[in-house]
């Protein structure tokens, strides 16, 4: 036979051959969910602090949050949807400006309320994780010097103990604050986010200040009712440097990261929270590198950046892991499974090698308020008008959600 010849014969018969697809099984019990934030989505917060950066001329905010999702009343609808895609957890926040509307004073209206969000939960065998400070804080306590003054961590610590008192028994997994090293570097150096400082005087009161908050918030939840996970969330990144841009690096991973993350041993987990990957070169951080798609976030399509962060969490805390955010803005929903695919391919190889990651919660369940940039990210899983707040579910949801039903991947 010719060389010819059997080119044709193998090419009929590998033609034909199907190679099964690959799966990949998560452990027993691993939790999937998705996250919001109650400013991104709920509308209508006008008592905290973001509400009046939204609406300070010069903040660099894009536009207002509005009406939000109006997710403070399409809740029901919301995590029903949820569960009947396929997730088996939410992560959601509690509003302190709504339960602690001025100093001391407690609503017991909104703290029904969000009993009654994780009522629904549990109606829709969903597991409600659930945070009590993501980024929003009363325009009482800003007032009162924010994150700045020494009165910060206590005052975070009785709302603690008055929430935990009254949602505890039904919580599945407290979260204290979400990204503190993202409210102390946005807030107090970069002047992104709210108070709009640029003062490292001002980031090292609030590190301080937040470190402090999370230990005793943590306290105060675990003295009150039921016997649910303790933890905080922090951002991470991917670290890479470029020639001479090694001590920048190791300054921001020291002050964006490690110093949290110490904070977390001893803690019931440690929730990881990851976008993408940070570039140093000598004057500090670098755009996309060339042939990296850049996002409608500015930095760079690297989804193997949460592998790289649970092993650095992991190995820094001891502490278990939970994916509490990872996930991806773009228009592109067929970009948004291959991001996600690629996570969780990195989630796998750090389960193989013995690392206790417990959960991985989508950022985001819904297209919602991206902070200083509006509605124009869209991280969700889900779309909404809006004008019209109509839900429209993309196909990486059924995607996604078929994974956390089945409990596998399938590439
Ligand atoms: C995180 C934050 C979320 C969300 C997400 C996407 O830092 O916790 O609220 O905005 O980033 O950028």
């Amino acid at each position: 036979m010719t060389v010819g010849k059997a080119a044709v014969i193998a090419r009929r018969v590998y033609g034909r051959l199907r190679f099964p697809p690959m799966a990949i099984s998560f452990p027993d019990n691993f939790l999937w969910g998705t996250a919001t934030a109650a400013h991104q989505v709920e509308g209508g917060n006008w008592n905290n602090d973001w509400w009046v950066w939204e609406h300070t001329p010069g903040s660099g905010c894009a536009e207002p949050s509005g009406d939000a999702c109006d997710h403070f009343w399409r809740y029901p609808q919301d995590i029903a949807l949820l569960a009947d895609l396929g997730f088996g957890a939410y992560r959601f926040s509690l509003e302190w400006s709504r339960i602690e509307p001025a100093e001391g004073e407690f609503s017991r209206n909104a703290l029904d309320h969000y009993r009654r969000m994780i009522d629904t939960c549990h109606e829709n065998d969903v597991v409600p994780v659930v945070t009590y400070h993501h980024f929003t804080s009363p325009i009482w306590a800003s007032l009162a010097g924010g994150w700045e003054a020494p009165e910060s961590a206590d005052r975070f610590a009785r709302f603690c103990e008055v929430a935990a008192g009254h949602l505890g028994d039904v919580v599945g997994i407290h979260c204290t604050l979400n990204e503190p090293n993202v409210v102390a570097l946005m807030g107090h150096y970069l002047g992104v986010f709210p108070p709009g400082k640029r003062d490292e005087g001002a980031m090292d009161k609030a590190i301080y200040n937040l470190i402090r908050a999370h230990r005793l918030g943590y306290e105060a939840i675990k003295a009150g009712p039921g016997r649910a996970p303790v933890g905080m969330t922090l951002s991470m990144h991917e670290f890479a440097v470029e020639p001479g841009g090694e001590s920048q690096m190791a300054r921001a991973r020291d002050r964006m990261e490690d110093v949290w993350l110490e904070e977390c041993r001893g803690d019931d987990y440690v929730g990881v929270q990851t976008y993408t990957r940070l570039r140093f070169g000598p004057d500090g951080i670098l755009g996309p590198a060339d042939g990296v798609p850049a996002l409608q976030m500015g930095y760079e399509y690297w989804p193997q950046a949460l592998e790289t962060t649970i092993r650095r969490a992991s190995a820094v805390t001891g502490a278990p892991i939970l994916v509490t955010e990872n996930g991806i803005g773009t228009a592109d929903d067929a970009q948004r499974i291959q991001y996600v695919t690629e996570a969780l391919q990195g989630v796998r190889r750090c389960i193989d090698d013995g690392i206790d990651v417990r959960g991985y919660f989508y950022w985001s369940m819904l297209d919602n308020f991206e902070w200083a940039l509006g509605y124009r990210p869209t991280f969700g899983l889900v779309a909404v008008d809006r004008e019209t707040q109509a839900r429209t579910v993309k196909p990486s949801a059924r995607w996604l959600g078929e994974i956390a039903r089945r409990n596998r991947l399938e590439t």
